[in-house]
């Protein structure tokens, strides 16, 4: 019995998903199915070897890094946050330039952030990205208290549970639409190809054009 090289990739729905898709047809592939008509975690495509798994943007490493997909998206962001924690296990050959945003810092309107630091005040910092916040404090000498959150981040410094938060700013809209300032840049995040290092090896023959495919189809850099 022969048997096809079944290709994994994991994908996130939202932008992510969307953004994929005119480079995934570039690459002369189609999804037949899309994620938010489906409830199907598993999604086909017009290649019978290909399938695609739909998982938290957050969880793409994992998917990836243990080869229950043998490739996927994910932010720069949270591939940051994830390497922090899991060093090394992840190929990540293209920036695919898509979701682009940036990590910042933001306070509330009429907070005197410069001033809280230079006075060597202690900031509570409000983030789904604690070692990424963590580390651009330590290397400004600011002394944090993270609290760790999973949404809704903007709410936090309206609240009195933080300070500050650490978040993905785009348009800025979010911020304005929630009395909040960007004070400060933390990293410029788009989203990259991330490959399993095994899967690399051993399934080069049909992983390879596909990755192909993708750093041609990849919108230039402005
Ligand atoms: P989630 O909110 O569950 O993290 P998203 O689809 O909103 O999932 O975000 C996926 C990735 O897209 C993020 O990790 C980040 O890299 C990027 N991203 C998030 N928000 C924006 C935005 N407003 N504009 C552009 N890219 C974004
Ligand atoms: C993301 C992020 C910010 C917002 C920033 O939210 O969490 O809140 O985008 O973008 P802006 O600067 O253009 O306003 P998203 O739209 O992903 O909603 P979510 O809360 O469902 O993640
Ligand atoms: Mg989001």
């Amino acid at each position: 019995m022969t048997q096809t090289t079944q290709l994994t990739m994991a994908l996130s729905k939202g932008r992510i998903f969307e953004e994929t898709l005119p480079l995934l047809e570039q690459a002369g592939i189609v999804v037949t199915e899309h994620p938010e008509q489906s409830r199907k975690l598993i999604l086909p495509t017009s290649r019978d070897d290909l399938r695609i798994l739909i998982v938290r943007a957050s969880d793409v490493p994992t998917y990836v890094q243990y080869g229950a997909a043998d490739f996927g998206i994910a932010g720069k962001d949270v591939l940051y946050e994830y390497g922090k924690e899991h060093p090394g296990g992840l190929y990540q050959p293209i920036d695919l330039n898509i979701a682009r945003c940036r990590l910042a810092v933001a306070v509330r309107d009429g907070f005197d952030y410069e001033a809280a630091v230079r006075q060597g005040a202690r900031l509570r910092v409000a983030t789904k990205y604690v070692n990424v916040a963590r580390e651009h404090f330590a290397r400004k000498g600011v002394y944090v208290d993270i609290i760790k959150l999973y949404g809704s981040m903007e709410l936090a410094p309206l609240v009195g549970l933080a300070d500050a938060i650490v978040d993905v700013v785009s348009t800025g809209g979010t911020l304005r639409a929630n009395g909040l300032v960007p004070v400060e840049d933390v990293m410029p995040v788009s989203s990259r190809l991330i490959v399993n290092q095994a899967a690399l090896k051993t399934r080069a023959a049909v992983l390879q054009p596909i990755l192909d495919a993708f750093e041609r189809a990849t919108p230039t850099q402005e």
